[in-house]
Formats: C-alpha cells, sequence, structure tokens
C-alpha cells in the first residue's frame, strides 16, 4: 500500500485511483531541500508502479504554502560553477520525471509556490490555487536565476514576455492573476478539493488515450508544427487500435457511459 510508505518529508495518500503525494516541510514552508527531492524521486516512483493509480495531486502540508522554493539555507555548501549546475540538474531531473510520467498530475498550489516550489508545479499537467496562493519566481534578488526548469517550461506556458516579466522582477502573483495570464488553470477557496474534482473528471476518460495526449503534447513542443503534426497522427493511430476507442464509441451509439479497462 502506498500510503503504508514511510518517509521524512513527504507524505503519500492514496483514495482508489487517486494519488496526493505531499511536501511535508512545514516548518521550513516545504522548501525543497536534498532529501526531498530525492524523496519526491522515489514516491514518484513507487507511484508510477502502482497500476491503480491514474491522477497524481501534488501539494504542501500546512495552510501557508505549496513549496517556497529551494532551500536556502543548503545554499551555503555550494560553491562555484560546478556546484550551482548539479543542484540545477538534480532538482531539473525529478522535475522532468513528473513531467513525463503517463498519467495527469495536478498540483494543489495551497499558499506560497516560490522559485523551485513553482518550478515545481510547472512540471505538473494542471494546477490548480487556492485564493490564498502566491506564485513567483524571485531567484534574481538571491543572485541566481530559476533552476529548476523556471526559464524554460515558464514562457512556454504564460508567453515570453509575461515569464520574463515574473522572473525579472521576481514578483509574487496572486491566485486570480495567476488565473488571467493562464499561469493556473483554477482558483478554488480549497485547492486540492478542486484537484480531486479535476482528477475524477480526468478518470472517466481512457487511461491509454490520456497518456498519449501527454506524450503529444510534450514531445511536440520541442518539435516543429509538421513533426508535432506527424506525433499526433502517429499516436492517434495506436488509440484507434485500443479496445477502449471500441468501448468509447459503443457507450456513445448505445447512450450509455463508457467503461475503459485501459486497454
Ligand atoms: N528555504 C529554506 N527555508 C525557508 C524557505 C526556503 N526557500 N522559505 C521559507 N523558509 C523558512 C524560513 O527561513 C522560516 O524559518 P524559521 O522559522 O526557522 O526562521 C520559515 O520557513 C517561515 O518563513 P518566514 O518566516 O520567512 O515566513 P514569512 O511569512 O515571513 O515569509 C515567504 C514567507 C515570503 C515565503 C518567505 O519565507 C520567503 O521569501 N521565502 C523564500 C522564497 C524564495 O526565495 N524562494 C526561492 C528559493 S531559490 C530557488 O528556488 C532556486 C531554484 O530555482 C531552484
Amino acid at each position: 500500500q502506498l500510503d503504508e510508505l514511510e518517509f521524512d518529508n513527504v507524505q503519500i495518500d492514496q483514495h482508489g485511483p487517486i494519488a496526493v503525494l505531499t511536501i511535508n516541510r512545514p516548518r521550513a514552508l516545504n522548501a525543497l531541500n536534498a532529501d526531498t527531492l530525492s524523496e519526491i524521486a522515489q514516491a514518484v516512483n513507487m507511484i508510477i508502479e502502482d497500476a491503480e493509480v491514474g491522477v497524481l495531486i501534488i501539494t504542501g502540508a500546512g495552510e501557508k504554502a505549496f513549496v517556497a522554493g529551494a532551500d536556502i539555507s543548503e545554499f551555503g555548501d555550494l560553491e562555484g560553477v560546478y556546484d550551482g549546475r548539479e543542484l540545477a540538474l538534480a532538482g531539473q531531473d525529478v522535475m522532468h520525471q513528473i513531467s513525463s510520467l503517463p498519467i495527469p498530475v495536478i498540483a494543489a498550489v495551497n499558499g506560497y509556490a516560490l522559485g523551485g516550489g513553482l518550478e515545481l508545479a510547472l512540471a505538473c499537467d494542471v494546477r490548480v490555487a487556492a485564493t490564498t496562493a502566491r506564485l513567483g519566481l524571485p531567484e534574481t534578488s538571491l543572485g541566481l536565476i530559476p533552476g529548476f526548469g523556471g526559464t524554460q517550461r515558464l514562457p512556454r506556458l504564460i508567453g515570453t514576455g509575461r515569464a520574463l516579466d515574473m522572473i525579472l522582477t521576481g514578483r509574487q502573483v496572486k491566485a486570480d492573476e495567476a488565473l488571467s495570464m493562464g499561469l493556473v488553470n483554477y482558483v478554488a477557496d480549497n485547492a486540492l478539493t478542486r484537484a480531486r474534482e479535476v482528477a475524477e473528471a480526468m478518470l472517466k476518460n481512457a487511461p491509454i488515450a490520456i497518456s498519449l495526449v501527454k506524450e503529444a503534447v510534450r514531445r511536440g513542443m520541442d518539435t516543429t508544427l509538421e513533426g508535432g503534426l506527424e506525433i499526433e497522427a502517429d499516436l492517434f493511430g495506436m488509440t484507434v487500435a485500443t479496445k477502449d476507442f471500441r468501448e468509447g464509441v459503443d457507450a456513445f451509439l448505445n447512450k450509455r457511459p463508457a467503461e475503459f479497462q485501459g486497454e
């Protein structure tokens, strides 16, 4: 059982097909120290091996923060170019692991999502913000640039102009503005509750199609329109070969809800 796994800084709760991974260091506003990053990576590996899990939600413990960034108290150990590059690559690996999962990943942003915390939310597929959430990339105020994917994923999500404004000013964006710029998909009083509702909607759809959509979008972002359309046609072809496609069409024609098996 996933929820019986013991971690120091991460907690997993599983209810049927929904797994919730909570970053649990509220005394440091859930900042990502090296141990926490490594535990996230281990937890995500375990979640993905559980065939029952169809959606992963990532959130932060406590009222105040989703994740307030990389752990600044560990920065004193960093020396020079090589250490900095290693830290960035270590964080980027975990973010990449999350963004390339075959199941949907939803960030329930329950408070501050700053620096590495916003970068974690950006590695998820969909973001739900609490009304109290504050999102930003304040790295330049520390003499850094974002290192866990922020300079790359943020402009891809909201456009270069808005991303550069956020990064160059380091300002904290409130939930409503985040919604209006497409930085988050939903705003709700309780981010986790809304994230569960979004997860339920996704779980009604065919799992193979869900996974191939993610692959098509992800691979398409890294190529030309022409190349992306070829990827789409290939993956569309794969969905047509599934039992779930037959089930979806039959259910529609017979005016009944589809029951997908992931085959
Ligand atoms: N790392 C380590 N500890 C952190 C932290 C972080 N990123 N953010 C908060 N904390 C700790 C604080 O040091 C404080 O600990 P103590 O109680 O032991 O003093 C505790 O969490 C509570 O924080 P505050 O007292 O500061 O709470 P606040 O309400 O006054 O402010 C805040 C909240 C605006 C989020 C403020 O904590 C803050 O600015 N945090 C840092 C945000 C930041 O700069 N993040 C980017 C980090 S760099 C990065 O992420 C690089 C990258 O791209 C990978």
